[in-house]
């Protein structure tokens, strides 16, 4: 994965929006390949799928009837790998950004033949998304990056007032670990969860870090009593997952809330 040369001390939207601004100026794949380090680009959209499907998609579905007549939104989109396949399950897909450069994300997803999308830039912390107007939302890989938990905090509000009521969130956020990161075992990634309220005694950790590199950690606990005070009902607790090409599946470093909108 692309980082940031140095801690980055300007805020991290700063940052995050002259580093992918970078990338997107070359004329290679270096722009699709930013966000999650695939090897080229049709990579990231085949991995992209894959993490929609085992990270999103199997949350949503137990609670989500008729998806080809729902909105669906992402925050934090990147290149668009995950919400090209949001988009071929629902019937439009809005993401949210705050880099500059949803242009060349909508030119790629036009070539992949999608076009029930919507994309915005916002400021990084309000979403530019009427009240009550989304069924599912969610977020993979980016409240890790928030620097202050008062960030992650309103995103949870927002989430909240853009979804309509009965609406579903998945949403993933930086944990803290020491045992079960790229590991298989349950037992490991149980001590881990359970060390957290010693480990991150306020419930969170925030950290300096370089661009695209972990600013945030939330204990589960912790992102589930503010969930609870924005009026979501917390149904279940996440765990970020890494496949291997033996099929083994690893412990990543985010923790995830499935949340409903009563
Ligand atoms: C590691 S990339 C992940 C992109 C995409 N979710 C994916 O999995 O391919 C992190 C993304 O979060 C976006 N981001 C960072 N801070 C954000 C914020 N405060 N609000 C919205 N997006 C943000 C970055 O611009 C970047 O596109």
């Amino acid at each position: 994965m692309a980082t940031g040369q140095q801690i980055e001390t300007r805020g991290h939207v700063v940052g995050f929006k002259e580093e992918i601004s970078k990338a997107a100026e070359t004329n290679d794949n270096t722009f699709f390949t930013w966000f999650d380090a695939a090897k080229d680009k049709d990579t990231a959209f085949v991995r992209g799928s894959w993490d929609f499907s085992l990270h999103m998609a199997q949350e949503f579905a137990p609670h989500i009837s008729r998806p080809e007549e729902k909105v669906i939104m992402e925050i934090g989109h990147g290149a668009g790998r995950i919400l090209a396949a949001a988009s071929r399950s629902f019937k439009h897909a809005i993401g949210v950004d705050i880099h500059e450069n949803n242009e060349k994300v909508a030119e790629e997803l036009n070539a992949r033949g999608i076009d029930n999308f919507t994309l915005y830039q916002s400021d990084g912390k309000n979403l530019p998304v009427p009240d009550d107007s989304v069924d599912c939302a969610y977020s993979f890989i980016v409240f890790q990056h928030l620097e202050k938990i008062e960030v992650f905090e309103h995103y949870l509000q927002e989430i909240n007032r853009v979804l309509k009521p009965g609406g579903v969130a998945v949403i993933y956020f930086g944990r803290k670990y020491k045992h079960s990161i790229n590991r298989d075992s349950r037992l490991r990634y149980l001590w881990d969860k359970w060390m957290e309220g010693f480990r991150m005694p306020k419930g969170y950790e925030e950290l300096p870090a370089k661009v695209n590199m972990t600013n945030l950690r939330v204990s589960l606990s912790y992102a589930r009593a503010q969930a609870s005070e924005c009026g979501f009902k917390v149904h279940k607790e996440l765990v970020s997952k890494k496949t291997v090409p033996d099929g083994v599946t690893l412990y990543g470093g985010q923790n995830g809330l499935v949340l409903f909108k009563l």
